[in-house]
This record gives structure tokens, sequence and C-alpha cells, in this order.
């Protein structure tokens, strides 16, 4: 099977061919995304919040992203992986953001990084591509900054708000990002900033214009708990269900002498 590239993600965009992409942190779950034909695998830093169970994803650690995307890169052959970089490993020093870059590229095995972000962050950006590492930007809700921006709200309602992530979307595609993610932006916005650039759009919660969608793969399997999902996930199957009836029915016949049988003993 042939090794997706981040050309081949560009490639994508320039022959209008959408662009499924969804998150892993597992070797595993990598393994069954990858033979089900997504072409790009991203590592987000929500491994914090659906693996790990912290309140938001601001205390993940570059040492996790390399354990969750070394897990990954053993579970897929084909889907190019892309790994987050976690708070506060790109914005102190221009020096840590290319020193935690490469940590994840050469440690971890990523193919390409991920920085939230807009103008602020362009130099960073552009330093980590300059030493031949593609990255992704992300722009809009960006959750490192949900402390600054007070919840995880719709970004870009505004008149000035907009311009300002269209003018951060420009300042991406300068700095040399090969793609960007637009998290919960109107539909209007990103239909806009999917025309304006020339690298594809990734959309979570912005609309079906983007050139590709991306979804937290728990959310998407309804495996992400009780508090409920934002307005945009769609549930393509409801797992917690499927494994809680698993597990009863286990504990069930544990308890009734019922498992295991003759056939599954020696
Ligand atoms: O961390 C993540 O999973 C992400 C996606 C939601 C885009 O950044």
């Amino acid at each position: 099977m042939k090794k997706t590239t981040v050309n081949d993600i560009v490639r994508m965009k320039q022959e209008a061919r959408k662009i499924p992409v969804l998150t892993a942190y597992s070797f595993q779950v990598a393994r069954i995304l990858d033979s089900s034909g997504i072409p790009l695998i991203l590592v987000g830093d929500s491994a914090g919040m659906v693996e790990a169970g912290y309140e938001n994803t601001i205390p993940v650690t570059v040492d996790e992203m390399i354990y969750h995307t070394r897990s990954v890169v053993r579970g897929r052959r084909s889907a190019l992986v892309v790994s987050d970089m976690p708070f506060a490993s790109y914005q102190v020093s221009l020096v840590e953001a290319r020193k935690n870059a490469a940590r994840l590229v050469k440690e971890a095995g990523a193919e390409a990084v991920k920085l939230e972000g807009g103008r602020r962050i362009s130099r960073a950006i552009s330093s980590i591509v300059r030493m031949g590492i593609p990255v992704m930007g992300h722009i809009g809700l960006t959750p490192q900054s949900v402390h600054a921006t007070g919840g995880y709200k719709v970004q870009g309602r505004t008149k000035a708000d907009a311009m300002t992530i269209l003018d951060d979307a420009k300042a991406l595609e300068e700095a040399g990002v090969f793609s960007m993610v637009l998290e919960c932006v109107p539909a209007a916005l990103a239909k806009e900033i999917t025309g304006s650039v020339s690298i594809p759009t990734i959309g979570i919660g912005a609309g079906p214009d983007c050139d590709g969608q991306v979804l937290v793969v728990n959310d998407m399997l309804g495996l992400s708990g009780p508090d409920g999902v934002a307005r945009y996930v769609k549930k393509y199957a409801e797992l917690e269900s499927i494994i809680s009836g698993a597990v009863r029915e286990y504990a069930r016949e544990v308890s009734e002498g019922a498992y295991p049988s003759k056939g599954h003993s020696y």
C-alpha cells in the first residue's frame, strides 16, 4: 500500500477530493483507521481529555505525545501521522519549538506536527518548517487557550473577529503550513478561508465547505462519556453501550460459573 505524504494531502485539495481525518492515540485504533482508508491520522492532544481524563488539554506533555504518537505510528501502514505539539512546547522560545518538534519526528515517528494559533506563532511555524518538518496550523477555537477564551465557544462570529481569523489563515499559509485545522467557526467564514488559501483546510465544527473534516475518534464512536458531545459531532457508533453490554454479560457468566466453559479451558 502506497504511503501517504503531505504532498498527497495537498493534491487532494487541488483535485477537489475531500479529506477525511480522524484522531487516534493507540496502536489498535490507528490500525483500524488506516486499514479503513483514512489518509491522515492526527495524534491530537485531545488524548489528554479523552484518554487520560484531564479536564482540558493544557497538562499534556511532549513525553505523553511521544508515547501516543509511537503507538499510532506502529499501527498504521499508509496514513500520514501528524502529532500535536502540546501547550508550552512551542510558545516559550523558537529553540524550544524546534527541539520539541524534532522530538516528535525523531523519537516518535510523526511525519508532521500541528501547532495552535495564527499570526502570533508564525515565526515558530516557519522556523520548524525550515528544519524540514511539515506543519499543520490550527485556528478558530484553539483549546490550549481555553483560559484566555473563557471556554469552548464558536470563534469569528463578529466581522472583526472573522477578519482576524482570515488574516491568521493567510499568515499560516505564508509561514509554510501544508494544511490547517479550522475549529468551531461559522460555516460562511470557513468557506471564505477555504477559497482564499491554496492549502487544504480541515474543519471541525466549521461546516461542509472545508477541504476535509476531522473528528475526535472517541466522539464519533460514542466513547466520550456521559457529558454529551458538541453539536458538530455525529456519532457513527455507540460503543459505550456495546462495551457495557459485553462487560455485564461477562460479569454475569463469571458469577454464575458459565464462563469459562470446557471449550475455553485446557
Ligand atoms: O487535539 C485534537 O484532537 C485536535 C482536533 C480536535 C483538531 O486538535
